[in-house]
Protein backbone atom coordinates (compact mmCIF):
# COMPACT_ATOMS: atom_id res chain seq x y z
CA UNK A 1 0.00 0.00 0.00
CA UNK A 2 1.23 3.42 -0.68
CA UNK A 3 1.55 5.94 1.84
CA UNK A 4 -0.65 8.36 0.18
CA UNK A 5 -3.46 6.04 0.03
CA UNK A 6 -4.52 6.07 3.66
CA UNK A 7 -7.93 5.29 4.61
CA UNK A 8 -8.43 8.30 7.41
CA UNK A 9 -12.19 6.74 8.44
CA UNK A 10 -9.73 3.37 8.69
CA UNK A 11 -7.48 4.87 10.71
CA UNK A 12 -9.90 7.02 13.13
CA UNK A 13 -11.99 3.36 13.37
CA UNK A 14 -8.59 2.13 14.45
CA UNK A 15 -7.65 4.39 16.92
CA UNK A 16 -11.31 3.83 18.41
CA UNK A 17 -10.45 0.54 18.53
CA UNK A 18 -7.17 1.17 21.01
CA UNK A 19 -8.92 3.04 23.17
CA UNK A 20 -11.98 0.60 23.78
CA UNK A 21 -9.06 -2.26 24.52
CA UNK A 22 -7.68 -0.13 26.33
CA UNK A 23 -10.33 0.32 28.28
CA UNK A 24 -11.56 -3.43 28.70
CA UNK A 25 -7.43 -4.13 30.19
CA UNK A 26 -7.72 -1.44 32.78
CA UNK A 27 -11.28 -2.68 33.61
CA UNK A 28 -9.93 -6.34 34.00
CA UNK A 29 -6.72 -4.92 36.09
CA UNK A 30 -10.15 -3.50 38.28
CA UNK A 31 -11.10 -6.64 39.27
CA UNK A 32 -7.38 -7.85 41.58
CA UNK A 33 -7.35 -5.93 45.04
CA UNK A 34 -4.28 -3.41 44.91
CA UNK A 35 -2.32 -5.69 47.55
CA UNK A 36 -2.58 -8.73 45.58
CA UNK A 37 -1.04 -6.89 42.47
CA UNK A 38 2.70 -9.09 42.56
CA UNK A 39 0.33 -12.54 43.28
CA UNK A 40 1.16 -15.50 41.24
CA UNK A 41 -2.05 -16.89 40.51
CA UNK A 42 -0.58 -19.47 37.85
CA UNK A 43 2.73 -20.89 39.18
CA UNK A 44 4.14 -21.33 35.50
CA UNK A 45 3.27 -16.96 34.64
CA UNK A 46 4.53 -14.19 35.70
CA UNK A 47 2.96 -11.74 38.37
CA UNK A 48 -0.17 -9.72 37.55
CA UNK A 49 1.81 -6.93 37.66
CA UNK A 50 4.29 -7.76 35.06
CA UNK A 51 0.98 -7.57 32.33
CA UNK A 52 0.11 -4.44 33.98
CA UNK A 53 3.66 -3.05 32.09
CA UNK A 54 3.50 -6.06 29.39
CA UNK A 55 0.82 -4.26 27.63
CA UNK A 56 1.65 -1.02 26.83
CA UNK A 57 5.54 -2.09 26.14
CA UNK A 58 4.24 -4.23 23.31
CA UNK A 59 2.46 -0.84 22.14
CA UNK A 60 5.65 1.00 22.48
CA UNK A 61 7.92 -1.71 21.22
CA UNK A 62 6.53 -2.18 18.47
CA UNK A 63 5.16 1.11 17.54
CA UNK A 64 7.61 3.62 18.86
CA UNK A 65 10.73 3.83 16.41
CA UNK A 66 9.60 1.52 13.29
CA UNK A 67 7.22 3.67 12.05
CA UNK A 68 6.33 6.57 14.77
CA UNK A 69 10.01 7.71 15.06
CA UNK A 70 9.57 8.39 18.23
CA UNK A 71 12.67 8.05 21.17
CA UNK A 72 12.27 5.87 23.93
CA UNK A 73 11.99 7.24 27.77
CA UNK A 74 12.57 4.20 29.61
CA UNK A 75 14.32 1.69 28.31
CA UNK A 76 15.14 -0.38 30.96
CA UNK A 77 11.25 -1.04 31.14
CA UNK A 78 10.75 -1.43 27.47
CA UNK A 79 12.53 -4.56 28.16
CA UNK A 80 11.71 -5.86 31.29
CA UNK A 81 8.09 -5.67 30.59
CA UNK A 82 8.79 -6.78 26.69
CA UNK A 83 7.93 -10.95 26.43
CA UNK A 84 5.74 -13.00 28.59
CA UNK A 85 6.78 -16.72 29.51
CA UNK A 86 5.11 -20.07 28.42
CA UNK A 87 7.90 -22.52 29.53
CA UNK A 88 7.38 -26.04 28.73
CA UNK A 89 8.78 -28.66 30.51
CA UNK A 90 7.86 -27.51 34.26
CA UNK A 91 10.21 -25.02 35.01
CA UNK A 92 8.52 -22.36 36.90
CA UNK A 93 10.06 -19.17 37.35
CA UNK A 94 11.30 -17.94 41.39
CA UNK A 95 11.38 -14.08 40.85
CA UNK A 96 10.42 -12.10 44.14
CA UNK A 97 8.04 -9.77 44.25
CA UNK A 98 10.93 -6.95 45.39
CA UNK A 99 12.22 -7.90 42.15
CA UNK A 100 9.87 -5.54 40.41
CA UNK A 101 9.37 -1.97 40.35
CA UNK A 102 6.58 -0.69 42.28
CA UNK A 103 3.27 -0.33 40.93
CA UNK A 104 3.27 3.72 40.89
CA UNK A 105 6.14 3.62 38.26
CA UNK A 106 5.01 0.65 36.47
CA UNK A 107 1.44 3.10 35.93
CA UNK A 108 3.67 6.29 35.79
CA UNK A 109 4.89 4.25 32.41
CA UNK A 110 1.65 3.08 30.85
CA UNK A 111 0.48 6.80 31.22
CA UNK A 112 3.95 8.16 29.45
CA UNK A 113 3.33 5.89 26.53
CA UNK A 114 -0.13 6.26 26.31
CA UNK A 115 0.18 10.06 26.26
CA UNK A 116 2.98 9.82 23.48
CA UNK A 117 1.65 7.50 20.67
CA UNK A 118 -1.74 9.36 21.09
CA UNK A 119 0.20 12.59 20.77
CA UNK A 120 1.85 11.18 17.48
CA UNK A 121 -0.59 9.16 16.23
CA UNK A 122 -3.03 12.09 16.18
CA UNK A 123 -0.99 14.89 15.10
CA UNK A 124 -2.85 14.30 11.28
CA UNK A 125 0.44 13.94 9.50
CA UNK A 126 -0.42 10.45 8.54
CA UNK A 127 1.32 10.21 5.42
CA UNK A 128 4.74 10.75 7.48
CA UNK A 129 4.44 7.69 8.83
CA UNK A 130 2.02 5.47 6.82
CA UNK A 131 4.60 1.97 6.82
CA UNK A 132 7.14 0.06 8.66
CA UNK A 133 10.84 -0.16 6.76
CA UNK A 134 9.63 -3.59 5.54
CA UNK A 135 6.73 -2.33 3.69
CA UNK A 136 3.77 -2.78 6.20
CA UNK A 137 1.51 -0.24 6.88
CA UNK A 138 0.96 1.38 10.28
CA UNK A 139 -2.95 -0.17 10.08
CA UNK A 140 -1.55 -3.41 10.06
CA UNK A 141 0.81 -2.70 13.39
CA UNK A 142 -2.51 -0.96 14.83
CA UNK A 143 -4.51 -4.51 14.78
CA UNK A 144 -1.47 -6.29 16.10
CA UNK A 145 -1.19 -3.72 19.32
CA UNK A 146 -5.58 -3.98 19.09
CA UNK A 147 -5.39 -7.66 19.05
CA UNK A 148 -2.29 -8.49 21.27
CA UNK A 149 -3.92 -6.11 24.15
CA UNK A 150 -7.69 -8.20 23.89
CA UNK A 151 -6.01 -11.64 23.82
CA UNK A 152 -4.69 -10.66 26.85
CA UNK A 153 -7.34 -9.52 28.44
CA UNK A 154 -8.87 -13.02 28.19
CA UNK A 155 -5.54 -14.73 28.88
CA UNK A 156 -5.71 -12.49 32.02
CA UNK A 157 -8.91 -13.93 32.75
CA UNK A 158 -7.73 -17.20 32.90
CA UNK A 159 -5.04 -16.28 35.34
CA UNK A 160 -7.44 -14.01 37.33
CA UNK A 161 -9.94 -17.21 37.59
CA UNK A 162 -7.14 -18.60 39.64
CA UNK A 163 -6.90 -15.69 42.27
CA UNK A 164 -8.34 -16.75 45.23
CA UNK A 165 -12.37 -15.18 45.44
CA UNK A 166 -11.20 -12.92 48.66
CA UNK A 167 -8.06 -11.12 46.34
CA UNK A 168 -11.10 -10.03 43.77
CA UNK A 169 -13.21 -7.31 43.41
CA UNK A 170 -16.41 -8.97 41.65
CA UNK A 171 -18.04 -7.13 38.95
CA UNK A 172 -20.18 -7.63 36.02
CA UNK A 173 -23.01 -10.07 35.18
CA UNK A 174 -23.00 -12.72 37.58
CA UNK A 175 -26.03 -14.56 35.57
CA UNK A 176 -26.04 -17.47 33.28
CA UNK A 177 -28.47 -18.69 31.02
CA UNK A 178 -30.65 -21.98 31.42
CA UNK A 179 -31.67 -23.82 28.99
CA UNK A 180 -33.47 -27.38 28.09
CA UNK A 181 -32.19 -30.84 28.59
CA UNK A 182 -29.33 -31.14 26.05
CA UNK A 183 -30.11 -34.24 23.79
CA UNK A 184 -26.57 -35.25 22.15
CA UNK A 185 -25.95 -36.69 18.97
CA UNK A 186 -23.81 -36.87 16.56
CA UNK A 187 -23.76 -35.12 13.10
CA UNK A 188 -22.97 -36.08 9.66
CA UNK A 189 -20.88 -33.84 7.42
CA UNK A 190 -20.22 -35.27 3.92
CA UNK A 191 -16.84 -35.10 2.21
CA UNK A 192 -16.24 -31.71 0.68
CA UNK A 193 -13.25 -29.19 0.93
CA UNK A 194 -12.01 -26.48 3.75
CA UNK A 195 -10.69 -23.39 2.61
CA UNK A 196 -8.39 -22.31 5.99
CA UNK A 197 -6.18 -19.35 5.60
CA UNK A 198 -6.11 -15.55 4.24
CA UNK A 199 -5.20 -14.70 1.05
CA UNK A 200 -1.70 -12.26 1.04
CA UNK A 201 -2.73 -8.39 0.02
CA UNK A 202 -6.46 -8.68 1.28
CA UNK A 203 -8.23 -6.17 3.49
CA UNK A 204 -8.93 -8.58 6.25
CA UNK A 205 -6.18 -8.21 9.30
CA UNK A 206 -4.69 -11.35 9.89
CA UNK A 207 -1.55 -12.91 11.98
CA UNK A 208 1.33 -14.28 10.65
CA UNK A 209 0.16 -17.86 11.10
CA UNK A 210 -3.63 -17.64 9.33
CA UNK A 211 -1.57 -16.96 6.15
CA UNK A 212 -1.44 -18.09 3.61
CA UNK A 213 -4.94 -19.52 1.82
CA UNK A 214 -5.01 -23.36 0.73
CA UNK A 215 -8.04 -25.44 0.17
CA UNK A 216 -7.79 -28.71 1.53
CA UNK A 217 -10.24 -32.23 0.79
CA UNK A 218 -12.15 -33.46 4.20
CA UNK A 219 -13.41 -36.79 3.96
CA UNK A 220 -16.80 -37.66 5.67
CA UNK A 221 -16.97 -37.65 9.58
CA UNK A 222 -19.65 -37.46 11.77
CA UNK A 223 -18.80 -34.38 15.15
CA UNK A 224 -21.21 -34.14 18.20
CA UNK A 225 -23.70 -31.33 17.74
CA UNK A 226 -22.58 -29.85 21.23
CA UNK A 227 -19.54 -29.62 23.25
CA UNK A 228 -18.98 -32.10 25.81
CA UNK A 229 -20.79 -31.65 28.77
CA UNK A 230 -19.40 -31.05 32.61
CA UNK A 231 -22.64 -34.84 32.42
CA UNK A 232 -20.49 -36.50 30.44
CA UNK A 233 -17.13 -36.11 31.78
CA UNK A 234 -18.63 -37.18 34.90
CA UNK A 235 -19.08 -40.46 33.31
CA UNK A 236 -15.77 -40.63 32.10
CA UNK A 237 -14.16 -39.94 35.60
CA UNK A 238 -16.89 -42.51 37.05
CA UNK A 239 -15.03 -45.26 34.84
CA UNK A 240 -12.22 -44.31 36.03
CA UNK A 241 -10.86 -42.16 33.01
CA UNK A 242 -8.04 -40.45 35.20
CA UNK A 243 -6.47 -43.64 36.73
CA UNK A 244 -7.07 -45.63 33.51
CA UNK A 245 -3.67 -46.02 31.55
CA UNK A 246 -4.72 -46.49 27.96
CA UNK A 247 -6.89 -43.59 27.49
CA UNK A 248 -3.43 -41.45 28.21
CA UNK A 249 -0.25 -40.73 25.88
CA UNK A 250 2.81 -41.28 27.31
CA UNK A 251 3.50 -37.81 27.70
CA UNK A 252 0.35 -37.15 29.12
CA UNK A 253 0.16 -39.80 31.51
CA UNK A 254 3.45 -38.37 32.91
CA UNK A 255 2.30 -35.05 33.04
CA UNK A 256 -0.96 -36.26 35.02
CA UNK A 257 0.75 -38.80 37.62
CA UNK A 258 3.59 -35.87 38.11
CA UNK A 259 0.81 -32.75 38.79
CA UNK A 260 -1.28 -35.32 40.33
CA UNK A 261 -4.31 -33.88 38.02
CA UNK A 262 -7.41 -36.20 38.76
CA UNK A 263 -9.88 -33.08 37.92
CA UNK A 264 -10.82 -30.59 35.88
CA UNK A 265 -8.77 -27.52 37.32
CA UNK A 266 -12.03 -25.22 37.74
CA UNK A 267 -13.56 -28.01 40.54
CA UNK A 268 -13.32 -27.54 43.68
CA UNK A 269 -13.72 -31.16 46.22
CA UNK A 270 -17.17 -30.47 48.15
CA UNK A 271 -17.47 -33.66 50.55
CA UNK A 272 -18.08 -36.71 47.99
CA UNK A 273 -19.15 -34.60 45.40
CA UNK A 274 -17.59 -30.91 43.39
CA UNK A 275 -18.44 -26.90 43.42
CA UNK A 276 -17.39 -24.99 40.37
CA UNK A 277 -15.23 -21.89 40.84
CA UNK A 278 -16.63 -19.33 38.29
CA UNK A 279 -14.52 -15.92 38.44
CA UNK A 280 -16.04 -14.79 41.56
CA UNK A 281 -18.11 -17.14 43.10
CA UNK A 282 -18.33 -20.94 43.88
CA UNK A 283 -21.47 -22.40 42.80
CA UNK A 284 -22.59 -26.55 42.53
CA UNK A 285 -21.30 -28.05 39.53
CA UNK A 286 -23.28 -26.87 36.11
CA UNK A 287 -24.27 -29.88 34.17
CA UNK A 288 -24.91 -28.57 31.32
CA UNK A 289 -21.81 -26.32 30.84
CA UNK A 290 -19.40 -27.43 28.75
CA UNK A 291 -16.66 -28.88 30.48
CA UNK A 292 -12.81 -27.30 30.38
CA UNK A 293 -9.92 -29.36 30.80
CA UNK A 294 -6.75 -29.17 29.28
CA UNK A 295 -5.63 -31.15 25.73
CA UNK A 296 -4.71 -33.99 27.27
CA UNK A 297 -7.86 -34.75 29.29
CA UNK A 298 -9.78 -33.88 26.48
CA UNK A 299 -7.79 -36.51 24.11
CA UNK A 300 -8.30 -38.94 27.48
CA UNK A 301 -12.33 -38.49 27.57
CA UNK A 302 -12.06 -39.00 23.43
CA UNK A 303 -10.23 -42.24 23.66
CA UNK A 304 -12.65 -43.71 26.62
CA UNK A 305 -15.33 -42.78 24.29
CA UNK A 306 -14.20 -44.72 21.43
CA UNK A 307 -13.60 -41.53 19.35
CA UNK A 308 -11.25 -38.93 18.56
CA UNK A 309 -10.87 -34.53 19.20
CA UNK A 310 -11.82 -33.31 15.21
CA UNK A 311 -8.47 -32.12 12.95
CA UNK A 312 -8.22 -28.22 12.41
CA UNK A 313 -9.64 -28.76 8.83
CA UNK A 314 -12.80 -30.93 10.42
CA UNK A 315 -13.75 -28.45 12.65
CA UNK A 316 -13.31 -25.92 10.18
CA UNK A 317 -15.48 -27.83 7.57
CA UNK A 318 -18.21 -28.73 10.48
CA UNK A 319 -18.37 -24.64 11.11
CA UNK A 320 -18.13 -23.35 7.93
CA UNK A 321 -18.73 -25.73 5.21
CA UNK A 322 -22.39 -26.11 3.74
CA UNK A 323 -23.59 -28.91 1.44
CA UNK A 324 -23.31 -26.09 -1.65
CA UNK A 325 -19.63 -25.67 -2.22
CA UNK A 326 -19.42 -22.61 -0.41
CA UNK A 327 -18.52 -21.50 2.90
CA UNK A 328 -19.73 -19.00 5.49
CA UNK A 329 -18.44 -16.06 7.41
CA UNK A 330 -19.80 -17.48 10.23
CA UNK A 331 -21.41 -20.82 11.85
CA UNK A 332 -24.72 -19.47 11.22
CA UNK A 333 -24.10 -17.41 8.02
CA UNK A 334 -22.77 -13.77 7.46
CA UNK A 335 -23.89 -11.64 10.02
CA UNK A 336 -21.82 -10.30 12.20
CA UNK A 337 -21.65 -11.30 16.00
CA UNK A 338 -24.29 -10.62 17.99
CA UNK A 339 -25.25 -11.22 21.56
CA UNK A 340 -27.99 -14.03 20.40
CA UNK A 341 -25.77 -15.88 18.39
CA UNK A 342 -23.24 -17.16 21.11
CA UNK A 343 -21.45 -16.79 24.46
CA UNK A 344 -18.44 -14.36 23.45
CA UNK A 345 -17.71 -10.73 23.11
CA UNK A 346 -17.44 -9.99 27.40
CA UNK A 347 -21.20 -10.43 27.99
CA UNK A 348 -20.76 -13.12 30.55
CA UNK A 349 -17.81 -14.00 33.02
CA UNK A 350 -19.30 -17.79 32.62
CA UNK A 351 -19.84 -20.25 30.00
CA UNK A 352 -23.50 -21.26 29.15
CA UNK A 353 -25.22 -24.30 28.73
CA UNK A 354 -24.06 -25.99 25.66
CA UNK A 355 -27.40 -25.69 23.73
CA UNK A 356 -28.47 -22.33 25.10
CA UNK A 357 -27.52 -20.42 21.41
CA UNK A 358 -29.46 -22.31 18.60
CA UNK A 359 -29.57 -19.44 16.46
CA UNK A 360 -25.65 -19.83 16.02
CA UNK A 361 -25.84 -23.29 14.47
CA UNK A 362 -23.96 -23.44 11.82
CA UNK A 363 -25.20 -25.03 8.37
CA UNK A 364 -24.79 -28.79 9.25
CA UNK A 365 -26.52 -28.48 12.98
CA UNK A 366 -23.88 -28.16 15.17
CA UNK A 367 -24.16 -25.49 17.57
CA UNK A 368 -22.23 -23.23 19.91
CA UNK A 369 -19.16 -23.02 17.50
CA UNK A 370 -17.55 -20.10 18.11
CA UNK A 371 -18.01 -18.81 21.95
CA UNK A 372 -18.67 -20.48 25.25
CA UNK A 373 -15.53 -22.06 25.51
CA UNK A 374 -12.28 -22.65 23.01
CA UNK A 375 -12.43 -26.07 21.20
CA UNK A 376 -9.65 -28.02 21.45
CA UNK A 377 -8.51 -30.07 18.06
CA UNK A 378 -5.86 -32.92 17.49
CA UNK A 379 -3.60 -30.58 14.86
CA UNK A 380 -0.34 -29.74 16.30
CA UNK A 381 0.40 -25.94 15.93
CA UNK A 382 2.40 -25.67 13.03
CA UNK A 383 3.02 -23.22 9.70
CA UNK A 384 0.69 -22.84 6.78
CA UNK A 385 2.27 -23.71 3.62
CA UNK A 386 3.95 -19.92 2.42
CA UNK A 387 4.18 -18.73 6.05
CA UNK A 388 6.14 -15.62 6.96
CA UNK A 389 7.13 -14.32 10.09
CA UNK A 390 6.04 -11.18 10.92
CA UNK A 391 9.64 -9.12 10.28
CA UNK A 392 7.85 -6.83 13.20
CA UNK A 393 7.17 -10.15 15.59
CA UNK A 394 9.04 -12.62 14.24
CA UNK A 395 8.58 -15.06 17.58
CA UNK A 396 5.11 -14.33 17.74
CA UNK A 397 3.86 -17.75 15.92
CA UNK A 398 7.44 -19.06 15.03
CA UNK A 399 8.70 -19.96 19.16
CA UNK A 400 5.79 -22.10 19.42
CA UNK A 401 6.28 -24.27 16.06
CA UNK A 402 7.53 -27.21 18.47
CA UNK A 403 5.05 -29.71 18.16
CA UNK A 404 3.74 -29.10 22.04
CA UNK A 405 1.15 -26.68 21.09
CA UNK A 406 -2.25 -27.61 19.83
CA UNK A 407 -4.46 -25.75 17.46
CA UNK A 408 -7.57 -24.42 19.23
CA UNK A 409 -10.30 -23.32 17.23
CA UNK A 410 -14.00 -21.28 17.90
CA UNK A 411 -13.76 -18.61 20.95
CA UNK A 412 -14.78 -17.76 24.89
CA UNK A 413 -17.31 -16.07 26.68
CA UNK A 414 -14.00 -13.50 27.23
CA UNK A 415 -12.97 -13.57 23.33
CA UNK A 416 -13.35 -10.31 21.23
CA UNK A 417 -15.75 -10.21 17.76
CA UNK A 418 -12.32 -9.42 16.05
CA UNK A 419 -10.94 -12.53 16.53
CA UNK A 420 -14.11 -14.64 15.59
CA UNK A 421 -12.88 -14.37 12.48
CA UNK A 422 -12.67 -18.26 10.63
CA UNK A 423 -8.75 -17.93 10.34
CA UNK A 424 -7.96 -17.13 13.47
CA UNK A 425 -5.85 -19.88 15.16
CA UNK A 426 -5.15 -19.91 18.57
CA UNK A 427 -2.89 -22.76 20.23
CA UNK A 428 -1.82 -23.47 23.83
CA UNK A 429 0.15 -26.58 25.40
CA UNK A 430 -1.67 -29.84 25.68
CA UNK A 431 -1.03 -29.69 29.54
CA UNK A 432 -1.83 -25.87 30.47
CA UNK A 433 -5.06 -26.49 32.18
CA UNK A 434 -6.25 -22.86 32.96
CA UNK A 435 -7.78 -22.21 29.22
CA UNK A 436 -11.20 -21.28 28.84
CA UNK A 437 -11.32 -24.47 26.39
CA UNK A 438 -13.34 -27.84 26.03
CA UNK A 439 -14.16 -30.10 23.03
CA UNK A 440 -15.97 -31.82 20.78
CA UNK A 441 -15.55 -35.47 19.15
CA UNK A 442 -15.59 -37.10 16.12
CA UNK A 443 -15.96 -40.74 15.28
CA UNK A 444 -13.07 -42.78 13.70
C1 LIG B 1 -2.13 -16.70 20.89
C2 LIG B 1 -3.15 -16.61 23.06
C3 LIG B 1 -1.53 -18.33 22.56
O1 LIG B 1 -1.16 -15.63 25.12
O2 LIG B 1 0.38 -17.06 24.59
C4 LIG B 1 0.18 -12.65 23.75
C5 LIG B 1 -0.99 -14.54 22.52
N1 LIG B 1 1.41 -13.79 22.41
N2 LIG B 1 1.41 -12.15 23.80
C6 LIG B 1 -0.47 -16.24 24.29
C7 LIG B 1 0.17 -13.68 22.89
C8 LIG B 1 2.18 -12.84 22.99
C9 LIG B 1 -0.75 -16.02 22.80
N3 LIG B 1 -1.88 -16.90 22.33
FE1 LIG C 1 2.04 -10.55 25.07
Amino acid sequence: MLATQIDVATRQQLLERVSDARRRSDALFNIVRSDSMYDRPIPERHRIIFYVGHLEAFDWNLLHENVLGLKSFHTEFDRLFAFGIDPVGGRLPSDQPSDWPSLEAVRDYVTAIRTALDEKLADGRLESYGQTRDGFPLDTLLNVAIEHRLMHVETLAYMLHQLPLDRKVPQGNLSSLVALPVDHQMISIPAGTATLGLPRGGETFGWDNEYETHTVHVPAFEIDQYEVTTRQYLEFMAAGGYETRAFWSDDDWNWKSAHAVSHPVFWIKAGDGWQYRTMFEEVPLPLDWPVYVSHAEAAAYARWAGKLLPTEEQWHRAAYGTEEKTERSYPWGNQAPTSSLGNFDFQHWSPTPVNAFPAGRSAFGIDDLLGNGWEWTSTVFAPFPGFEPFPFYRGYSADFFDGKHFVMKGGSPRTAPCMLRPTFRNWFQAHYQYVYAGFRCVNH
